[in-house]
């Protein structure tokens, strides 16, 4: 169950001029956090902003997330440093499914890598085939890539030169076949990753990061439409927070 708790903040890196890496202390969250999740972290003592969990360690009871600065709420949170605190609620939302399958490709780009982390953490702790996939602008936005990833970049200044289907592209039959697909990051990323693997007949799930306020389902500022064809109607509102923020890809209206 979800609950609010004053973290600590045990260490901070930048990973570029405007991405703050945060290690919050706190094992409850720690414990309890699937990939895909998120946290709604307190700024100017009341408001919150969500994050997706980043890394998880267990055993230190700490976990991460990365916090790309766009306005003031991450201008203030990205600014926290080692011994500063705030109010943290979570774990929130349902989180990737990341039992049914054995074998999974992860895409990830923008603010997407950070959850894309944690499911890669989780899945190759537990042995399964995983290929990771990340898009960036150009080089200097690279951030949380790893040597076994396929890189692209728009620009070409690293890795493939194109998208995330381009790198998609550039795997084996042998790596694709009957894989899951899971997918965080801009919506037209999303989209045309969903259609890739709807060409190839693969499972995928995408995780849509709507603006939120509340978190838990209450205020529903982050409903989306989602098909309803078995409920006898076209769509029907869910609540990103609370519903998702995973969704079949299948399902989505976009
Ligand atoms: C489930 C979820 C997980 C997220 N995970 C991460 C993460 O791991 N790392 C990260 O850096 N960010 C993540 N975000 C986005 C992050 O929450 C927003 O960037 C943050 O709330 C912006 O707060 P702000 O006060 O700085 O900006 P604001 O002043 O609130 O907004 C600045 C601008 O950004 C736009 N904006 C704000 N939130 C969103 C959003 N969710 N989607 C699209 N546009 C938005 C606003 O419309 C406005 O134009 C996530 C969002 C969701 C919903
Ligand atoms: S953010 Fe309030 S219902 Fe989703």
């Amino acid at each position: 169950m979800s609950k609010d708790y004053f973290c600590e903040v045990v260490s901070k890196t930048m990973l570029n001029e405007d991405t703050a890496y945060i290690e919050f202390l706190c094992p409850e969250i720690a414990a309890e956090a699937v990939p895909g999740q998120f946290v709604n972290v307190t700024c100017f003592n009341f408001l919150r902003r969500p994050f997706g969990v980043a890394s998880v360690d267990r055993d230190a009871g700490t976990f991460k997330v990365g916090i790309k600065i766009i306005g003031e709420g991450t201008e203030e949170l990205a600014s926290m440093e080692e011994g500063d605190g705030t109010w943290i609620l979570g774990p929130l939302g349902n989180g990737f499914d990341i039992e049914s399958s054995d074998k999974y490709i992860l895409v990830g780009g923008g603010t997407g890598v950070f959850p894309i982390n944690y499911l890669y953490e989780e899945l190759s702790s537990q042995g399964k085939a995983v290929k990771v996939v990340q898009g960036f602008r150009d080089a200097s936005q690279i951030i949380l890539n790893k040597p076994e990833y396929v890189l692209t970049t728009d620009a070409g200044d690293a890795g493939i030169k194109g998208n995330c289907c381009d790198g998609l592209n550039s795997l084996s039959p042998s790596d694709v076949e009957g894989t899951t697909v899971l997918c965080v990051g801009p919506m037209p990323m999303m989209r045309a990753v969903s259609s890739w693997a709807s060409s190839k007949s693969l499972d995928c799930y995408v995780s849509l990061e709507q603006r939120m306020a509340c978190g838990i389902g209450i205020c529903l500022v982050c409903v989306c439409k989602i098909k309803a064809e078995e409920q006898g109607q076209e769509f029907e509102h869910k609540r990103c927070c609370k519903d998702g923020p995973v969704f079949d890809s299948k399902e989505v209206i976009w």
